[in-house]
């Protein structure tokens, strides 16, 4: 049983497990990002039971997040503050939002060693995205942000012309980054499922250097929509750990109260409208009592919005890893000497006998 308001990270799992090993490895032996996780190691430390939220906040409010982004003259702050709006206002979904807002946090692991020419972190993208993984972040945030520097590399690659169009900072990043991609990793790139996502993210990343950028919410601001994008990887996990979820406290003390009054409201309506919702009886003690309503949706706007505009459906939509649609709803009542609704099972209800293994 897991309490979505509690969820618990075990930030120790994704860490270098054996630091003794780590040093004494020569550095040539190791890879920029196992260097790196190395040197975060103080960092995860120090974000041990805590709120991973408030840990990506700290940082960028510390020093390295209010100092200048790489060659620019804003802060990391700022820059992630703009990729997050660049992308909210392309119509983005919540884990490319908080992947934009946070691609570049592995600049800010200064412990790890820097790309030459004061360049920022050597594989920021590739600490960044360990990092988040760590905290527990959706795959989908922590590829995007793994990935950004391939736009830059494959746009560099498509279109020659663009090269001339980056900042001196940029061409020196692109340089230690690899350099355009070859036509085979051009080619094979323009075939990857986040491809479309990945240049799109480039874009936010290009928009998001705007000094003073009027009205421009700060970090803190999308820290419920980094929690909830935690929340959906927990219930993920969760699922794929135990074959089921359980939510407890999932709404909130208004919401339980609103989704109360609903269905009292549900229970309510008349059953002598035809064409709309469906009501149902059983037979108690020579009793017709209700039992059931179904086809509720189209005609009470709250229930509707809970169940298929809201956080069930993000829910929803992330168990099924696409995005779900609604196939029938209805409220059971158990009223007093009613049978209730006994256990079942709904396959074989809805897809046929011939398709359930059991019958
Ligand atoms: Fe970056
Ligand atoms: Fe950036």
């Amino acid at each position: 049983m897991v309490s979505v308001n509690t969820v618990c990270f075990d930030f120790g799992s994704g860490v270098c497990s054996n630091s003794q090993e780590i040093a004494t490895m020569s550095r040539a032996q190791l890879s920029a990002q196992s260097l790196g996780t190395y040197y975060a190691k103080d960092l995860l430390a120090k974000t041990q039971g805590k709120d991973p939220v408030n840990c990506i906040l700290a940082l960028y409010d510390s020093k390295e997040g209010r100092s200048n982004y790489i060659g620019e003259a804003i802060s990391q702050r700022e820059h992630g503050a703009q990729a997050a709006r660049a992308a909210l206002e392309d119509g983005a979904d919540e884990d490319t939002i908080i992947a934009a807002l946070l691609h570049d946090v592995g600049h800010l692991i200064t412990q790890a060693p820097q790309m030459q020419g004061n360049l920022g972190t050597r594989d920021h993208e590739g600490l960044g995205a360990w990092f988040l993984r760590t905290l527990g972040f959706p795959e989908k945030t922590c590829a995007l942000v793994e990935r950004h520097v391939e736009a830059k590399r494959y746009l560099t690659w498509k279109m020659p012309e663009y090269y001339a169009r980056l900042s001196d900072a940029s061409k020196g990043t692109l340089a230690q980054q690899g350099g355009p991609m070859t036509t085979s990793e051009g080619e094979a790139f323009e075939k990857d499922p986040l491809y479309k996502t990945i240049i799109a993210m480039r874009t936010y990343d290009e928009r998001a250097k705007v000094v003073d950028m009027p009205d421009l919410k700060p970090i803190e601001a999308y820290a419920e929509m980094m929690r909830r994008c935690l929340r959906r990887k927990a219930i993920r996990d969760m699922y794929d750990r135990d074959g089921y979820v359980l939510l407890k406290d999932a709404l909130s003390p208004e919401a339980k109260k609103l989704f109360v009054q609903w269905a009292d409201e549900i229970q309510a309506w008349d059953a002598s409208v035809k064409g709309k919702w469906m009501i149902y009886y059983e037979n108690v003690n020579g009793q017709e009592t209700l039992c059931r309503t179904e086809n509720i949706l189209p005609y009470h706007d709250g229930m509707r919005r809970l169940l298929c505009e809201d956080e069930v459906k993000r829910i929803v939509d992330e168990l099924l890893g696409e995005e779900s649609a609604l196939f029938k709803e209805k409220i059971n009542y158990k009223l007093p000497g009613g049978g209730g609704f006994p256990p079942h099972r709904e396959f074989s209800n809805h897809c046929g006998p011939k398709l359930d293994p059991l019958n």
